[in-house]
């Protein structure tokens, strides 16, 4: 996987028809996602609980591209070698998930798979900077977690800094939550890479009728690349 910061469409399965994960995660590929984002919600960490490792196995199958695992949930220690066998790419863990981030993130990459480090729209950067060295994704939480379909949180300023903390580090701006055509360009051009979407993506659409996931796909990516054209 060679590092690139094109603008990556990442729809999160969140907002799928949870009895038919391998199918929806072909489809949105099949209609233009770049990498598929998986939310794994505990009711713990986040007021809300989806699925764990035992899913991430059975769908991996179904993806041809890359799997974005995150997590929001806690601890996360003892289930890294669970997702990383599942086949994650990245394993993202949140920095307000426990008092060793650190240690968490060495163990995302000791499974051999890329270490993400995710933080809430409360959180400062703060936390990252120690930590750059030891990550390949910061992803910039635009809403609190645990729901789809909630409204974007403006993270604009967060977004500036980050990137210029990054510098030339090959390190992903990940962005999720409340992304859609309008949120998009925002986010792109304070120097997000990757750009989640839930309800934007599987709006109007399902598995006998994938167009309009792709239709959804183009209008975000066009969005934000027609926002980066402007700022150059
Ligand atoms: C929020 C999740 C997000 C979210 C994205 O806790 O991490 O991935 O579901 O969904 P939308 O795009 O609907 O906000
Ligand atoms: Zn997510």
């Amino acid at each position: 996987m060679n590092f690139s910061r094109a603008i990556k469409i990442a729809p999160s399965i969140l907002a799928a028809d949870f009895a038919n994960f391998g199918a929806e995660c072909r489809a949105i590929e099949d209609q233009g996602a770049d990498w598929v984002h998986v939310d794994v919600m505990d009711g713990h960490f986040v007021p809300n609980i989806t699925f764990g490792p035992a899913t991430c196995a059975a769908i991996r199958p179904h993806i041809r591209g890359v799997m974005d695992v995150h997590l929001m949930i806690a601890p996360v220690d003892p289930y890294i070698e669970g997702f990383a066998k599942a086949g994650a790419d990245f394993i993202t863990a949140h920095v307000e998930a426990g008092p060793h981030i650190h240690r968490t993130l060495q163990a995302i990459r000791a499974s051999g798979a890329k270490a993400g480090l995710a933080i809430n729209p409360g959180t400062g950067l703060d936390g990252v900077e120690n930590l750059l060295d030891l990550i390949d994704l910061v992803c910039v939480m635009t809403v609190n977690p645990g729901f789809g379909g909630q409204k974007f949180i403006d993270m604009s300023d967060k977004v500036r800094r980050l990137r210029a903390l990054i510098g030339a580090r090959p390190i992903h701006i990940e962005i999720d939550g409340g992304i859609t055509p309008e949120t998009a360009p925002l986010m792109a051009r304070a120097g997000a890479d990757v750009l989640v979407a839930g309800s934007a993506v599987f709006k109007g659409g399902s598995v006998d009728n994938p167009a309009p996931y792709g239709a959804n796909i183009r209008a975000i990516r066009t969005a934000a690349e027609a926002a980066l054209g402007a700022a150059i």
